[in-house]
């Protein structure tokens, strides 16, 4: 689910020449990245740049970017031709303007971005965040800085501890980081290229991290990873954790009333993690778990390594341990080879699943992957077609999923003021924003309240009576 621009930190006691400069952080692609770009705020908020939401105004202009299809990765030379003039006209005022590339762009395509856009000053890859003031420091010396090694340390150990302050202006829902990279070599994907390896960081990091989000006021948790359910990692007495066990101990902190995960792969959901829903009440009823394809062959084709039965007999098994589960999905239509019977596959498996929200995507071949040298590649028509067919489909079972929820009670978490005066916007446990009186409760207040209305983007309720 797409979210607004990340709030930036206030900046916190300003070091060394930087004083008193502002940074613009601009965030494309997924969650992790509104994550890093908070993280990489916070690091140059500890070296004196202070954030601003206007890009004019900025000193350091920093593109968080994201690779994951041609179309993404335009989108960030079309700005950076933008920007350009925008550094051109404020040289020509006397003032200096550094333009950074950070993101999986950055890791892809390296000094090439340099080469094809000579205004970019820094190009750092999402593993080197924690070096990212000292490369902006010698950016500013004036040296073109590329930083796309793979570094041996650990980047978040190395990254400053979040600020209280910059938390609280962010909100009462965070994400948090616990795996990234990916190791499943999916055909269409560049992940694990642009991303590394999967990497899980050791519980006591991801404790601390959680407790800080509390003790800022956050109530709901997202645990964030390119293949999160893969995560395991090092617990406090030595043995190795599985993302249930994670789950539990995470629900012990004080505060902390609501958490989600995502990304998954349908070959890492183990026994405990669906036990995790079935029994951990605290983990929402909500699963983003993308299967691409209903096709057997497709599936075989993109190194899923599971078929469209496997996904079924799962979604059944999650399903009995948390029946009001609703599931979410990602899909690509014109996958290399893809016929109408393989189409016709994907949008039968829809039907059986019925999914409460999902993304869709036409196959875009991405250089270095196994899948842009595929012969049959599909054409752009036949995907266009098939995409609007496919989308019409689930967004049908997404209102469907809306409409079934009116005159239900539910619990909210009041997320932010609403567009309207005296509305608030607050989350369901299926994340989908519900709009309600300001009477209801404060920021952060989880309240009972009464579905009345199902409108395209959102839900409407009345407060309900606490059970
Ligand atoms: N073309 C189209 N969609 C893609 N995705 C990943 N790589 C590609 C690609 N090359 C989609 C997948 C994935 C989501 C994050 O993006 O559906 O789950
Ligand atoms: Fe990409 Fe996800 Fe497949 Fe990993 S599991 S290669 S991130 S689609």
């Amino acid at each position: 689910m797409e979210r607004a621009h990340p709030q930036m930190p206030e900046p916190a006691a300003a070091p060394s020449g930087s004083a008193g400069k502002k940074v613009f952080v601009k965030t494309y692609g997924c969650q992790m990245n509104v994550y890093d770009s908070q993280r990489m705020a916070d690091a140059l908020a500890a070296d004196g740049y202070g954030p601003t939401e206007i890009m004019e105004e900025a000193d350091l202009i920093l593109l968080n970017t994201c690779h994951i299809r041609e179309k993404a990765a335009e989108k960030v030379y079309s700005a950076l031709g933008r920007l350009r003039q925008l550094k051109e006209e404020r040289a020509l005022a006397g003032r200096e303007t550094l333009i950074g590339v950070a993101g999986c762009v950055a890791q892809a395509e390296g000094e090439e971005i340099i080469r094809r856009s000579p205004a970019v000053d820094l190009v750092i890859g999402p593993q080197t965040y924690h070096r990212l003031a000292s490369a902006v420091t010698r950016a500013r010396g004036g040296e073109k800085v590329v930083e796309t090694e793979y570094a041996i340390e650990d980047k978040f150990e190395h990254l400053p501890a979040l600020q209280r302050k910059a938390v609280r202006a962010r909100g009462v829902t965070a994400f948090l980081t616990v795996q990234e990279g990916c190791d499943k070599f999916c055909t269409f994907c560049v992940v694990p290229y642009t991303r590394g390896s999967e990497v899980s960081r050791p519980v006591v990091q991801i404790v601390a991290e959680a407790e800080r989000l509390a003790e800022a006021g956050v109530r709901e948790i997202t645990l964030l990873g390119q293949n999160v359910n893969a995560w395991h990692g090092a617990g406090p007495d030595g043995s190795e954790w599985g993302l249930g066990q994670l789950l539990f101990r995470l629900a012990e902190i004080p505060g902390i009333a609501r958490l989600r995960y995502t990304t998954s792969h349908p070959r890492d959901m183990d026994d405990a993690l669906i036990a995790a829903h079935r029994d951990l009440g605290t983990l929402m009823p909500y699963l983003h778990l993308p299967v691409q394809s209903g096709s057997d062959r497709i599936l075989k084709a993109m190194n899923r390594r599971h078929t469209a039965a496997d996904y079924l007999r799962l979604i059944d098994r999650i399903r009995a341990a948390r029946p009001d589960i609703a599931m979410s999905g990602d899909f690509i239509v014109g996958f290399p080879g893809e016929t109408d019977a393989d189409f016709e596959d994907t949008m039968r498996l829809i039907k059986e699943v019925t999914y409460a929200q999902a993304f869709s995507f036409k196959y875009s071949p991405r250089p270095g992957t196994p899948g842009a040298d595929l012969e049959f590649q599909v054409s752009e028509a036949v995907k266009d077609e098939r995409l609007q067919k496919l989308q019409a489909l689930l967004s049908r079972q997404q209102s469907a999923f809306a409409a079934s929820l009116v005159g239900r009670d539910m619990e909210l978490l009041l997320e932010k003021p609403g567009r309207m005066p005296g509305q608030r916007v607050g989350r369901s446990p299926w994340l989908q924003p519900v709009i309600v009186d300001e009477t209801a409760g404060e920021i952060g207040d989880i309240v009972n309240v009464r579905i009345t209305q199902a409108g395209s983007n959102s839900l409407f309720a009345e407060i309900g009576v606490p059970a």
